[in-house]
C-alpha cells in the first residue's frame, strides 16, 4: 500500500497516449500492486477516478469508485477500456481532476455508453453505464489518450476555482446541469 505522486497538468505524461496491457500482464504482482496503490491514492486525495498516466504509468488502466449518496460510482478497475456512446444524448455537468487541482468546469459527455474492458482478474467485461458513472468512465478513458477535461469543454465560461464553485455554483448545480 502506498500513496503515489499525482502528475499535475503540464507534466508530459498526461499528454502521452498510454499503451495497452497484454492480458498476461494483468495478474503480475507489479500490476496488482499498482491497482491497489491507485485506489489508495484516489482515496487519499478524495478522487472519484484515477488513471494510470496520472501516477506516471503509461498504461491503459484506471480505477474509479465513490460512495456518495448523490453520485455513487461502483468500485471498478478498467484495463484497456473501450467506450462507445449509445445514442446521441449529451449532457453538460461539472468535472474536476486530481491533475488539475481545485478547478471545476462543465463538460459535455455522452449520457449513455457501452464499455468493454478487462477487470483486475483478467476477465473480459462488457456493460452499459449512464449518468454520473458514464461521465467518470469517459473522463478516465480520456486520460489514457492524453486528453484532459479542459479539452472537452465547449467554452471556458464555466471554468472556476473550487472556492468560487462552492460559493457561486454548487447550489445551482442540480437544477441546471441534470437536464
Ligand atoms: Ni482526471
Amino acid at each position: 500500500m502506498a500513496i503515489l505522486k499525482v502528475a499535475r497538468m503540464g507534466h508530459p505524461v498526461l499528454r502521452a497516449p498510454a499503451r495497452e496491457l497484454d492480458p498476461s500482464e494483468i495478474g503480475t504482482p507489479a500490476v496488482q500492486r499498482l491497482i491497489d496503490d491507485m485506489f489508495d491514492t484516489m482515496q487519499e486525495y478524495e478522487g472519484i477516478g484515477l488513471a494510470a498516466p496520472q501516477v506516471h504509468e503509461g498504461l491503459r488502466l484506471f480505477v474509479a469508485g465513490v460512495d456518495d449518496p448523490d453520485s455513487t460510482v461502483p468500485p471498478m478497475v478498467m484495463i484497456n477500456p473501450v467506450v462507445e456512446p449509445l445514442g446521441s444524448a449529451v449532457a453538460e455537468d461539472w468535472e474536476g481532476c486530481l491533475s488539475i487541482p481545485d478547478v471545476r468546469g462543465k463538460v459535455p459527455r455522452a449520457v449513455e455508453i457501452r464499455v468493454t474492458a478487462f477487470d483486475r482478474t483478467g476477465r473480459r467485461v462488457a456493460f452499459t453505464a449512464s449518468g454520473f458513472p458514464a461521465r467518470v468512465i469517459q473522463h478516465e478513458t480520456d486520460h489514457l489518450d492524453g486528453v484532459l477535461f479542459l479539452d472537452r469543454m465547449r467554452s471556458f465560461d464555466s471554468l472556476t476555482y473550487l472556492n468560487e464553485y462552492k460559493r457561486y455554483w454548487e447550489e445551482h448545480e442540480t437544477a441546471e446541469s441534470r437536464t
